[in-house]
């Protein structure tokens, strides 16, 4: 089964072609990601409509790009997929009616994917692993638990209750005068600071439920770096490693609470998944797979380029749906917010809430 897939909820213009073997193997036949990372640099952010515009402009490039380096024509495909949202709705709407126009002209099935979704299978395709798993998602966008029972079938098992994992890396590292994405500036600057030198809290550490808080830790280091400004190269560099160590010590403790709940609830997990910008990280790396092991089971971390936002996924997706013939009518509407525990695996009432 081959499938096409786009993906354009946020500041990548995506597309790939991914083949699964019956036996539930993947296989990626093309994956091409184009970051808009430095259209959005100097706002320190993603501007939404700057996002939509430069997916108009790119989308019909990257589209022929995959299929061309895949070596397949449009008739060899099984169906189409792209992502449907949660995300910027300019973006979605890009992408989603470039899927629609690609599968009525070539009369291809549709398939409509939820982004968290795609994030949420892409182990199968790495690494093929069985269900139930459970899944630790932590983006730019989302900070999740997320027990992954099967296609459709997706509990969530925690959340943040105010600002996601990525959002408060990028926003701490924008208050220290760093680049964006701020992620990989301050993982790198952590290197070399010293994580002791200022004592942060641990939001939410110790609590039954294993949810997850984040901008009171923001918050502290903004005002340990009001107490001692100007900051010298140090005192930056201290800042990152105090913050990432504070961030790793919340994520031990939040996943563990997860994985415990998971368990009492469903068995222990086939894997701990790590997906999302935030599993790049190699010190949150670390803290997983202590997790996994104290909990009787493995860390699955899919490479880099396919924990951050890519087409592979959405094409993996679409493909996991098709074979079990899940499709969608071509009048699926795009959504700027669709929870995964709203993703049934029958996809009967998906037309309905149009741009909520
Ligand atoms: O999944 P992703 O590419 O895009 C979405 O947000 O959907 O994740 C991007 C996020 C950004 O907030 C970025 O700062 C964060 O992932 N990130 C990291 C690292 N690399 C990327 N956070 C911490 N350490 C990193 N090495
Ligand atoms: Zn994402």
């Amino acid at each position: 089964m081959i499938v096409l897939g786009i993906e354009t909820t946020c500041d990548e213009t995506a597309a790939a072609v991914v083949e699964r073997a019956d036996d539930g193997g993947g296989k990626i036949l093309s994956n091409i990601v184009l970051s808009q990372v430095g259209e959005h640099a100097e706002f320190g952010g993603v501007v939404p409509e700057i996002a939509a515009r430069a997916h108009v402009e790119a989308l019909d490039h990257v589209v022929a790009e995959a299929m061309n380096q895949a070596g397949r024509s449009y008739s060899e495909l099984d169906g189409v997929a792209a992502a449907a949202g949660p995300g910027l709705i300019g973006g979605v709407i890009v992408g989603l009616t470039t899927a629609k126009a690609i599968a009525l002209v070539n009369k291809k099935p549709l398939v409509a994917i939820n982004h968290l979704e795609a994030h949420a299978l892409t182990a199968r395709l790495t690494d093929n692993i069985p269900f139930p798993f459970c899944l630790f998602l932590a983006s730019g966008g989302h900070t999740q638990i997320v027990a992954v029972r099967g296609i459709g079938d997706y509990v969530r098992l925690a959340t943040t209750m105010d600002d996601a994992i990525g959002e408060a890396f990028d926003k701490t590292a924008k208050m220290l005068g760093l680049g964006y994405p701020g992620g990989p500036e301050v993982e790198r600057l952590a290197a070399t600071g010293d994580p002791q030198r200022f004592a942060l809290p641990r939001p939410m550490q110790g609590r039954p439920d294993p949810n997850f808080s984040l901008s009171g830790l923001k918050t502290a280091v903004r005002l340990e770096a009001e107490k001692i400004a100007p900051l010298s190269e140090r005192d930056i560099a201290d800042l990152c490693a105090s913050f990432q160590q504070a961030v790793v010590d919340t994520v031990f403790d939040r996943l563990r609470m997860g994985v415990r709940t998971f368990r009492i609830k469903y068995g222990t997990p086939s894997a701990l998944v790590a997906a999302g910008g935030v599993a790049a990280n190699q010190a949150i790396r670390k803290a997983l797979s202590r997790v996994a092991m104290e909990a009787g089971t493995e860390l699955v971390a899919p490479p880099l380029e396919l924990c951050t936002d890519n087409g592979a996924m959405i094409a993996w997706a679409g493909a996991e749906r098709l074979a079990l013939g899940l499709t969608d009518e071509l009048d699926v509407a795009p959504r700027a917010r669709w929870p995964l525990d709203e993703v049934a695996a029958a996809n009967a009432p998906r037309r309905t809430a149009a741009y909520k």
